[in-house]
């Protein structure tokens, strides 16, 4: 068993406990929506690790999860536009002074969700837990370097 199936994914995946909530109140809320998104995604993905973790893998449902995941993975991006940089954003500024390095980053994202959809879809409980822990490790790298605490 992966040892990122073992910690919580919340602890894995650096995300904390929301502090006072400050309002995003520019025009079309770029920051609220790309949260918003990003907690989506969450929401999907975070069963998966349950199920696996768990022991009560069932393939079928694993599979419209995977499905599910990879409808919701493209809708954060395009709300990181220029000039997006302010509270409550948890983004570090190196999201717009490396964005080549975040596209990577995006990139890599994509392809290990790609690779675990493919995964789900051949329905074995190794290569689905092989899979998942590399989105894991995408979400955890990514924001190592793009994310506050
Ligand atoms: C390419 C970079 C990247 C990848 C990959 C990525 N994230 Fe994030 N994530 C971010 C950034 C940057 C933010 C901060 C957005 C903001 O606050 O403006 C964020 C924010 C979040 C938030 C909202 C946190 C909050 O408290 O508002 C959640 C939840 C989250 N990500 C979950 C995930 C999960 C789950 C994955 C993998 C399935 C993932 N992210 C993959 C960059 C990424």
């Amino acid at each position: 068993m992966h040892m990122k199936l073992i910690l919580s994914l919340a602890l894995a995946i650096g995300l904390s406990a929301c502090s006072k909530p400050v309002e995003d109140t520019r025009p079309g809320q770029p920051v609220k929506t790309r949260q918003t998104a990003f907690k989506e995604m969450l929401r999907v993905f975070e069963p998966m690790g349950t199920m696996l973790r768990t022991g009560k893998y069932h393939a079928e449902k694993f599979a419209v999860m995977a499905i599910e995941l990879n409808a919701k993975r493209d809708a954060p991006w395009t709300h990181f536009g220029p000039d997006t940089n302010y509270p409550p954003t948890k983004a570090k500024p190196e999201v717009w002074e490396k964005s080549a390095e975040f596209e990577k980053a995006r990139e890599g994202f994509f392809k290990s969700t790609d690779a675990l959809l493919i995964a789900a879809q051949a329905k074995e409980l190794k290569g689905v837990t092989d899979a998942y822990a590399k989105v894991v490790d995408d979400c955890q790298s990514c924001h190592q370097t793009f994310k506050k605490k």
